[in-house]
């Protein structure tokens, strides 16, 4: 008796679009972007991110047309990262407590002209630091957790104040979901959301984000694993995750995103909350770099990694391509 060859055919349903589109499991779509933005003090000032073809760091008022463009493409949240200047840089960023900081001024305006469009912002001091660190040093360099805490639950209420939607603490201090929480509560903002940076790694993929804000210069050769996670470890980013939750996040992430699919795998499958990654800078340089050199088709290795997120788990991506990759969406009705 022969047996019959082959047993089974799976290229069949990869024979046609057709079927091919039927037997897809995950998809992307414009409800699962969330699109980064770099905002400057003044007005009519628009600068390109030398190492982020694509990305400008924009004034409040040509950011409203960003801001009009996210509404029209149906993108739900706008991420907003400041850049302050450096007179308003202090050793221990208490511009970031400013309610008439620049950041509040940015949330108010975008939440009075565009009330549906989703408003994030960062909660963290790097920005603000005269060393760029993201909490405040004590005198051997080290990091001091609970001081900084505090800092961060003043940053987060003028945001909360000022009108923010979502709430996202980006700096790994322990104990910072808690205390944001209470004090949200406290002064009656229930409805900021929280999405936690919960396992955000030390990781050389933010170079070019910290030349878009600045913090480069200023951080010089000094690096954040006292406070981000080792990228050798991934049990660990569960117990981060766990924290976070039983803390009060609504929301969590994980940071960077496509060298660190694993985890999101392992979040989403243990927690079942909604889970986010984070396609940082550096993975949106590589790709940028590559396509204009001709190496990568840019709207399908762009299409592709998205669409590797969502495979991963996330229920949404913090994506520079957001708005390329929304109208990439757009322009396909019919997905080949
Ligand atoms: C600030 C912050 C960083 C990023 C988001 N929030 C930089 C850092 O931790 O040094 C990185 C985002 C990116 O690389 O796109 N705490």
């Amino acid at each position: 008796m022969t047996t019959p060859f082959p047993l089974s055919r799976p290229r069949r349903l990869r024979r046609d679009a057709f079927s091919r589109r039927l037997v897809r499991e995950h998809a992307l779509s414009v409800n699962d972007l969330i699109y980064p933005v770099f905002v400057l003090e003044g007005t009519h000032r628009r600068e390109p991110v030398a190492s982020m073809p694509g990305v400008e760091r924009l004034s409040l008022d040509l950011l409203l047309q960003v801001a009009q463009e996210c509404v029209n493409l149906g993108i739900p949240v706008m991420a907003l990262f400041p850049v302050i200047s450096g007179h308003l840089k202090t050793p221990d960023g208490i511009e970031a407590t400013n309610p008439q900081g620049l950041i509040p001024q940015v949330v108010a305006t975008l939440k009075q002209h565009f009330p549906s469009l989703g408003i994030m912002t960062d909660v963290a001091l790097d920005p603000y630091t005269s060393h760029g660190q993201d909490g405040l040093l004590d005198e051997n360099g080290y990091i001091l957790n609970d001081k900084t805490v505090e800092i961060l639950q003043r940053q987060a209420l003028t945001h909360a104040a000022a009108g923010v939607d979502i709430i996202a603490p980006s700096d790994m201090m322990d104990g910072r979901i808690g205390a944001i929480r209470q004090a949200l509560e406290a002064q009656g903002h229930i409805h900021t959301r929280i999405m936690a940076y919960s396992a955000k790694y030390a990781s050389a993929f933010y170079g070019p984000f910290r030349d878009a804000v600045g913090s480069a210069a200023n951080l010089g050769k000094s690096d954040k694993k006292t406070y981000q996670m080792d990228p050798g470890n991934s049990d660990e980013a569960l117990r981060e995750v766990a924290l976070d939750i039983a803390e009060g996040a609504d929301m969590v992430m994980v940071k960077p995103g496509m060298p660190y699919l694993d985890i999101v795998r392992r979040v989403k499958d243990e927690f079942k909350v909604p889970t986010f990654a984070y396609q940082v800078s550096g993975e949106y340089a590589m790709l940028k770099a590559a396509a204009q050199n001709g190496w990568l088709d840019h709207d399908a290795v762009m299409m592709e990694s998205l669409l590797a997120f969502k495979r991963a788990g996330a229920d949404g991506i913090l994506t520079y391509f957001a708005i390329d990759a929304a109208q990439h969406l757009l322009a396909s009705k019919v997905h080949a």
